[in-house]
């Protein structure tokens, strides 16, 4: 054998020996719900849609999962149980069908934190007809994930649960049977904080007739959670992080997915990162897969910028977790 063939064939068993056990590893493709104080606001002023090239190189990569945030008000701006605004669907229809025309999954995620036009949803009916609107559109294409809402904090862990079991009800009655649905919880879904903010006790008894609902946790490394900084505690601190979430997951049955995920260009957060990876890995039988925070065209320099081929994450983060990406 030439070479070159046995240095494939030995990546090739490699690759088998590293990946698969994930069902999704990708990245976040931010753009659509920034400039939220604008609303609706201008694309390409306010917002922007994620670059179809982008995700193809990422793609290439090994990642199969893109969550595309957007905002509520901009899709369905009169109210929660208006209309579609043709405009701004027509542009997220644009970014699903890139994704999942090459066999990818989509998660259709509204970037709302449990609000809209920035007051709590309360209307968990309301909330339900928005869902309801939205999943029709989407309920044909089965690689189409729904993401409930990014982030609920400040509210009632029985308002989130509410409205999580409004949303499920409503996606299933609008005929979207098939595609998995990511719940989230309240105090910006932490993992490190889901048994501890009641988080688990109030989520546990979510019912789905299909049986396709997905726990997505978030989990940064730096010293709150937040991910405001590129700092990590300590070598091991998200896998440290996860260790409750993981024994309620298997406790209860549940399978969960790290919704958001980054750490900073150093030292100690690669290592910390790989770490926490490896623990998801491990723990596959509880964990389905992560997807990083975030790609999108206008993050810049921004210290977890996954956007080819400049963002920082892109250049230095990604060889270091490659081997976590596959499923
Ligand atoms: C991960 O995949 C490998 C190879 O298929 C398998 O042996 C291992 O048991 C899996 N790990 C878990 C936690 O499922
Ligand atoms: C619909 O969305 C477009 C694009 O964002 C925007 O220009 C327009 O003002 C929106 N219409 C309404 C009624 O919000
Ligand atoms: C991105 O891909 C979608 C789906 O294939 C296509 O409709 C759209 O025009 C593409 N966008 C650009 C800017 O090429
Ligand atoms: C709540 O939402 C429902 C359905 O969209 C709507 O009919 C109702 O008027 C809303 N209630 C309030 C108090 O806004
Ligand atoms: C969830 O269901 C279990 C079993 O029916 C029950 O014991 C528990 O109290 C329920 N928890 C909540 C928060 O409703
Ligand atoms: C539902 O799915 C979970 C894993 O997500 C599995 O453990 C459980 O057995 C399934 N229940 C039914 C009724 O299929």
């Amino acid at each position: 054998m030439h070479i070159k063939s046995i240095l494939l064939f030995v990546a090739a068993l490699l690759q088998v020996a590293t990946a698969k056990n994930f069902t999704w590893t990708g990245s976040n493709e931010a753009g659509a719900e920034f400039g939220d104080k604008k609303l609706p606001g201008r694309l390409g002023i306010n917002y922007i849609w994620p670059k179809n090239e982008s995700i193809d190189t990422l793609a290439k990569t090994g990642m199969n999962t893109f969550r595309i945030p957007f905002k509520m008000e901009r899709l369905v701006p009169k109210n929660l149980n208006g209309p579609i605004n043709e405009t701004y669907f027509n542009g997220l229809q644009k970014t699903v069908t890139h994704i999942t025309d090459k066999g990818l999954y989509a998660v259709i995620d509204p970037h709302n934190y449990g609000r809209y036009y920035g007051k709590v949803i309360t209307n968990v009916t309301g909330f339900g007809a928005w869902w309801t609107t939205v999943a029709t559109r989407f309920k044909n294409n089965r690689l189409v994930i729904f993401d409930t809402n990014n982030e609920f904090h400040g509210m009632k862990n029985e308002l989130v649960r509410d409205l999580n079991q409004a949303a499920i009800n409503a996606i299933r009655a609008a005929g979207a049977t098939t595609q998995y649905i990511w719940v989230e919880g309240n105090a910006w879904s932490g993992a490190h904080s889901w048994v501890s903010s009641g988080n688990g006790a109030s989520l546990v008894n979510l019912t789905d007739p299909f049986n396709r609902t997905i726990y997505q946790m978030h989990q940064y490394l730096d010293i709150d959670s937040s991910g405001t900084s590129s700092i990590c505690m300590s070598p091991t601190v998200g896998r440290d992080r996860l260790k409750a979430a993981t024994q309620w997951l298997r406790k209860n049955g549940k399978k969960g997915v790290i919704g958001e995920v980054a750490a900073g260009n150093n030292r100690i957060c690669k290592i910390a990162m790989r770490s926490m990876l490896q623990y998801l890995k491990d723990n596959s039988d509880v964990w389905t897969g992560w997807v990083w925070w975030s790609a999108g065209p206008w993050w810049g320099n921004y210290m977890f910028s996954m956007e080819p081929p400049n963002g920082i994450a892109y250049k230095q983060l990604l060889p270091e977790i490659r081997p976590f990406i596959g499923i």
